[in-house]
């Protein structure tokens, strides 16, 4: 009895099979992955549930969110942003959990008229208390194809990601400077497409042109590695994840550096006027 799974037997291929389909598992199907959650029928899962839109019109926006939720993780997405006309539209890409004191990690971007740039938006909140704006432009076209958004969160740091490149963190500073940080409340994954013309494009300056409506935006290649929380749970394979521990090490540092020089817009911890008490105690962390 040499092996009991022999080549070519059924049991070969039956294993075969399993293992072809973990992988694909692996790689992430919107349909097993997140809900559609509102817009009626303005968003659609496509291609086998390869690829998700949103899209919006003057009467709704559409969203999803994921089937699971997390205690850390890692998630990446890639997203095509409404192209044209985008001003006054807001494609949301944020994990957030429940009730008034809920963490948020936030991606908005806040389109703009033909030609002229997105910004991209990020937030964190605590214990729900945010006021942590970054914003960025892109050295990138975001409309014209997929770009992965990424968002790490593990015990020691949140870190944004753009392609690879890190444009923002978020470091744990509860026990240094005593400000919160998530570390005790599952979040969910959500995405949306709405509309903010009160404030999203120069301000509010630039209104939503609806004859270009429907808006749309397109998602694919899910990729939620998080530590999953609830029924479903196997929080024994958690802490062996490469991301529980992963740092910014000096190439990314240096990366994180060139996009906060030369594509940053807006940094609340430069914002002295808007907190005349001082700046927030993460602002004078090293
Ligand atoms: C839109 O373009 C204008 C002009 O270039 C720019 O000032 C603004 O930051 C851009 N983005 C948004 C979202 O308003």
């Amino acid at each position: 009895m040499a092996s009991s799974v022999s080549p070519l037997s059924p049991s070969f291929f039956s294993l075969l099979l399993i293992l072809i389909s973990t992988s694909f598992a692996a790689a992430g199907n919107f349909n097993n992955d997140v809900d559609i959650i509102w817009g009626d029928g303005r968003g659609k899962i496509v291609n086998n549930g390869q690829l998700l839109t949103l899209s919006l019109d003057k009467s709704s926006g559409s969203g999803f969110q994921s089937k699971n939720q997390f205690l850390f993780g890692r998630i990446d997405m890639q997203i095509k942003l409404v192209s044209g006309n985008s001003a006054g539209t807001v494609t949301a890409y944020y994990l957030s959990s429940q009730g008034a004191a809920h963490d948020e990690i936030d991606f908005e971007f806040l389109g703009n008229l033909t030609g002229d740039p997105y910004i991209v938006h990020t937030n964190v909140y605590t214990q729900g208390k945010g006021n942590r704006e970054m914003q960025f432009y892109l050295w990138f076209d975001p409309t014209k194809d997929f770009h992965t958004y990424s968002i790490l969160w593990n015990p020691s740091h949140i870190v944004f990601y753009v392609d690879g490149t890190p444009i923002r963190e978020f470091k744990n500073l509860a026990a240094t400077k005593g400000v919160p940080y998530p570390n005790n409340q599952a979040m969910r994954l959500y995405s949306s497409l709405w509309d903010a013309e009160d404030w999203a494009t120069r301000g509010g300056l630039v209104k939503t042109d609806w004859n270009q409506a429907p808006f749309m935006a397109g998602f694919r290649n899910l990729n939620a590695d998080g530590c999953v929380q609830g029924p479903l749970a196997s929080s024994s394979s958690c802490g062996s994840k490469a991301w529980m521990n992963q740092a910014l090490d000096a190439e990314s540092l240096k990366k994180m550096k060139w996009v906060q020089s030369n594509y940053m817009v807006y940094n609340y911890c430069s914002d002295v006027k808007r907190f005349p008490q001082g700046l927030p105690p993460e602002c004078s962390a090293k």
